[in-house]
């Protein structure tokens, strides 16, 4: 069996190259033929850490092409990877997946099973469904099925290869044959349910996890004003298996290229059923605070921001990715340029992604490490965070700052350590010092 990838974007790249290594033959297809050609000359459009050595060690299972008449004549499954990006009221635009279904419908001569891997919302398969027949020919068999992805940018190879779990919602036996062989190998169980279901699980799943962030950053602001410690709460909260660790640190919120746009795309399609998913727009709404509470946190110590210099350390929304969409830093910066203050930035890996998002600005300046942003600087912004802060010579950069204030929005540095050092510190939802 051959696969098929349409949309070579970070989740169908990364699908690609996985079934790859599981021995499939694979043809990914996109529009972008500069990314065609590039990926011929095994130039990746993105960062994503081992995917270019996998792609390296796949490349011959892997052809990349621009037309769909190739990926048809040469597939029996095509998974839709196109983009879903938001629309100004929040809901997912699907231009991108009617057009793909309209070319497959147009081209096909055969049975195919046509796969939505990006998040969709529910009653999207109807819709492809529709779309197909509409323009295919009225002997062709063509079958629709959801097989959502939960890729973490950062860990994609990972999650692709070892998942929790694998969900299919399909809509006939032949469908769960197929997906049968495609996932003989992989080692996870596997949910079977109809299209619908598949198709919220994985709304659902994103909108959970973007929740517990949102729930642990409100608990942060209590714990801020009453001197607990949101760390501790979250460790102490997580050792109850019903809740479990994972996604509670607080810090400025969640950004990246899926909760922000999957919540808002969620509680739109609450509305559109008449369904209350107030909750949803609770958990938006903190998110998007964070970044006023961080900026009134710079005020709270240097009053003015005006003529002050900032060493910006981190701005890929997570670490492990060179990704900025949706990053807290982007609307941090817009905010203290704004009021005239100057930020010297550094990301290990984000800086190009930044410049070219963010646009030419007189109060940016590009570094090329982390103690370059420190020289001269009033405080450092900790915004994404990376294991090279964590690890830094504070001693060393004591020295460089004019004032020596740190405000963590990630809570990644060592209270007690950077105690001794004497500098101000301001961490989110616990106790710092000097301050
Ligand atoms: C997410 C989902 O995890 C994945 O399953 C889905 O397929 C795509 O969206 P991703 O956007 O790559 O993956 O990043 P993730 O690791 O989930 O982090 C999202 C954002 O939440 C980041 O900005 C991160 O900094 C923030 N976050 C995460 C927190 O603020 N606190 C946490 O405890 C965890």
């Amino acid at each position: 069996m051959n696969l098929g990838v349409m949309g070579l974007g970070h989740v169908g790249l990364v699908t690609a190259v996985c079934f790859a290594e599981k021995g499939f033959k694979v043809y990914g297809m996109d529009k972008d033929k500069n990314r065609i050609e590039n990926l011929k000359k095994k130039v990746l459009p993105f960062y994503e850490p081992g995917l270019k050595e996998l792609l390296l060690k796949n490349f011959e299972k892997i052809h990349f092409i621009s037309e769909i008449k190739e990926l048809i004549n040469n597939t029996d499954v095509i998974f839709l990877c196109v983009g879903t990006p938001p629309l100004p009221d929040g809901k997912a635009d699907l231009s991108q997946v009617e057009d793909a279904s309209r070319e497959i419908a147009k081209n096909i001569d055969k049975y195919v099973l046509i796969v939505e891997k990006s998040t969709v919302p529910v009653k999207t398969a109807e819709w492809i469904k529709k779309t197909m027949k509409l323009y295919a020919r009225k002997d062709v068999d063509f079958e629709v099925a959801s097989n959502p992805e939960f890729l973490r940018e950062g860990s994609a190879i990972k999650d692709f290869l070892e998942p929790d779990r694998i969900v299919v919602g399909v809509e006939s036996e032949r469908a769960q044959k197929i997906f049968e062989e495609i996932y003989r190998d992989f080692n996870a169980p596997i949910i079977f349910t109809d299209i619908e279901t598949a198709e919220i699980i994985k709304h659902a799943s994103n909108a959970f996890l973007a929740t517990k962030i949102s729930f642990i950053n409100m608990i942060a602001d209590l714990c801020e004003k009453t001197g607990a410690d949101v760390m501790k709460v979250a460790e102490a909260m997580g050792l109850d298996k019903r809740i479990g660790r994972e996604f509670l640190n607080a810090g400025i919120g969640y950004g990246g290229s899926c909760f922000p746009k999957d919540v808002k795309a969620f509680y739109r399609i609450g509305e559109e059923h008449g369904v209350d998913f107030n909750l949803l727009k609770c958990v938006d709404k903190i998110n998007e605070q964070r970044i006023e509470k961080f900026v009134s946190k710079i005020k709270k110590v240097l009053w003015i921001i005006k003529d002050k210099v900032f060493a910006v350390w981190g701005l890929a929304f997570k670490p492990g990715t060179d990704d900025v969409r949706e990053a807290p830093s982007l609307k941090i910066i817009k905010r203290i340029v704004e009021e005239k203050g100057i930020c010297k930035v550094y990301d290990p890996y984000a800086m190009n992604n930044f410049k070219r998002e963010f646009g030419e600005n007189e109060n940016v300046i590009y570094v090329s490490d982390l103690y370059e942003a420190c020289k001269s600087s009033h405080a450092i912004l900790i915004l994404t965070e990376w294991d090279e802060f964590k690890n830094a010579d504070f001693r060393k950069i004591k020295e460089l700052m004019e004032t020596p204030i740190i405000i963590d929005g990630r809570n990644c540095l060592d209270v007690e350590k950077i105690k001794e050092l004497e500098f101000i510190y301001i961490p989110t939802g616990r106790k710092g010092c000097g301050f």
